[in-house]
């Protein structure tokens, strides 16, 4: 079957439904979503959204500005970071317009918090720039966004699969997707199509992600012949809750919550005296690791305390309900009364699909863009978050980028652009790839595959890095590709066959893990969170640049393209 739009976009997230959003005021707008639009993971946003907007204390996107820059370790490019931090109070006011429940201040206003790395005075004191609700800030948004674009009359496809996007002489005219619930190929035919299909952390086994992030989009783009930006840089938030990672907002620090080891020490005195726990994320969750490397975990384990207790119940239930019940369900800590045992968690992708600052899909160095196909969001690298994202500049970017590229998509438009034809094959290439699968017969488990990559990525291409481990690491991944090769799927049915999109979601695993190793093991420098045990300092000199990564059958190929520079030159960073 063939579905005919103007816009057809793919992820329902943050960025995904602002797109649409903007894209449905002037053309004919598709969603389609591998779940259903408020399952997506932006719902999990828990602590705020960025924006100067002044309304505890003095700010300016300024002081927005020079944070973002060297937040990312100088690494971000300037005139997109300073589109993002420019439009953030637009678009915070936006938000709050269309019915978004921020939390308030005294004076009815949007009430802001402390967030690590943003600070007032270029770099002097904490500012309060997170806007929140609660700590269920992306809910709020998620579902606001998603109301605004059902009155808008944006058609949603929920639960279909994304497997192939047709992208052909640099053209883009749609993708294909299995549907589902009940089975069968469907062709999603457009004049533009957009990605907003998130991040990737659930190929570690420690991570905030849902089940969903598996990266899919990245992996389609590569499958299609086009490069990735950036991908090496991956963001450990510090305070997952221990064993499984599931996250625990900066806002618990944001609102005054402490770090403690094992001799009960607040430790980020010895690493970032100034800024402590409301240093960026890449200091905060070194920091950690290095303690527990060091032995000062609690009781020697792999974890350390948050301490919440000062803050006392009424602000903890006030400002911090779903991770008081959060870690309450998941641990039976009660984080009134109790410590409560964090790790670093694999996060957030800071690269992604490479595009241009109005979301255009660029295919090379020298910024060649792709007809008809943009992207925004976590999937995509624009770049705003350099090496190292700060918080709460995730879900402002989804917002800023997704409704810069609706807008984009509208206007390419707008002189009466004609869709290019598909490509004759599509449906039979989307079919072999779910033969493939389907008819694998070996005696090798996704399952098993899956956990051993997971297991292997927190080792050998976690927080720090080293040549023998990245080369390590290469090695197990070249060795689970040949197993992938072996596996079965036991169920052949079409409704809902969770195992076949489980082990399709592990085969794109595969291919975009290869590349973030590959390039954190060319990168010889320690920039952001990309930390090399074996070349600890950050250098300008030879990797002030971009990594563009193609999948090709030679195997990976790197390019590098420089950074955009308008107002900071790199500065060492303190904190
Ligand atoms: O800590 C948090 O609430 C996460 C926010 C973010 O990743 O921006």
């Amino acid at each position: 079957m063939v579905h005919e739009h103007d816009v057809v976009i793919v992820g329902a997230g943050i960025a995904g439904l602002y797109a649409a959003l903007e894209a449905s005021r002037s053309v004919n707008t598709a969603v389609v979503s591998k779940v259903y639009p408020t399952r997506s993971h932006s719902i999990s946003a828990q602590g705020g959204t960025a924006a100067s907007l002044g309304n505890m204390e003095e700010d300016s996107w300024e002081w927005h500005l020079y944070d973002t820059v060297r937040g990312s370790d100088y690494l971000g490019d300037q005139d997109a970071q300073e589109i993002l931090v420019r439009e953030a109070t637009e678009v915070a006011f936006e938000l709050e317009h269309m019915g978004v429940p921020f939390s308030r201040t005294e004076a009815g206003k949007i009430a802001q918090r402390p967030f690590g790395g943003h600070y007032s005075g270029f770099g002097k004191g904490p500012v309060r720039r997170a806007c929140y609700a609660a700590d269920r800030t992306g809910h709020a948004m998620l579902h606001n966004l998603f109301e605004q674009c059902i009155k808008n009359d944006v058609r949603f496809y929920s639960e279909f699969f994304v497997l192939n996007l047709l992208v052909e002489d640099n053209v883009c005219s749609g993708v294909v997707a299995w549907d589902m619930r009940n089975g069968g190929l469907h062709v999603f035919h457009g004049k533009a199509v957009m990605f907003g299909t998130g991040g990737y952390a659930r190929a570690w086994k420690v991570n905030t992600n849902a089940l969903s992030n598996t990266g899919d989009g990245m992996a389609l783009v590569l499958q299609a012949g086009l490069p990735l930006e950036d991908m090496e840089f991956v963001q450990y938030h510090p305070t997952g809750l221990f064993p499984s990672g599931v996250l625990v907002t900066e806002g618990a620090r944001g609102e005054g919550g402490y770090l403690i080891n094992s001799e009960g020490k607040r430790f980020m005195e010895k690493y970032a005296p100034a800024k402590m726990e409301l240093s960026p994320r890449d200091v905060v969750s070194r920091s950690i690791q290095q303690e527990i490397n060091e032995g000062r975990g609690i009781g020697g384990k792999g974890f350390v305390h948050l301490d919440m207790r000062h803050l006392g119940k009424e602000a903890i239930m006030e400002k911090l309900p779903q991770i008081h019940e959060l870690i309450l369900k998941f641990s039976g800590i009660d984080a009134i009364t109790d410590f409560v045992p964090i790790l670093p968690t694999a996060h957030y992708a800071m690269g992604g699909i490479p595009t241009n600052n109005d979301g255009q899909v660029i295919m090379d160095a020298k910024n060649t863009p792709v007809r008809g196909f943009y992207a925004a969001g976590e999937c995509a690298c624009v770049s705003v978050h350099g090496a190292n994202r700060l918080g709460c500049n995730s879900t402002m970017d989804c917002a800023v980028f997704g409704r810069r590229s609706g807008r984009a998509m509208a206007k390419f438009l707008a002189p009466g652009v004609e869709k290019a034809p598909l490509p004759k094959d599509a449906l039979d290439r989307a079919k072999a790839k779910l033969d493939r699968v389907l008819t694998a017969k070996g005696k090798e488990s996704p399952a098993a595959i899956r956990d051993e990559l997971q297991a292997t990525m927190m080792v050998n291409c976690g927080i720090f890095r080293e040549e023998k481990l990245l080369k390590e690491q290469l090695k197990i991944i070249k060795s689970l590709d040949e197993r992938y090769k072996a596996i079965e799927v036991g169920y052949k049915g079409k409704r809902f066959n969770t195992e076949l999109l489980d082990a399709i979601e592990l085969g794109n695993m595969l291919d975009f893990v290869e590349i973030i190793v590959t390039g954190a093991l060319a990168r010889t420098e320690s920039r952001g969170a990309h930390s090399r045990r074996d070349f600890s300092k950050r250098d300008d000199v030879n990797w002030h640049k971009h990594t563009l990564a193609w999948k090709t059958d030679a195997g990976v190929k790197l390019d590098y393209k420089p950074v955009v520079i308008t107002k900071y030159k790199p500065e060492e960073r303190k904190f």
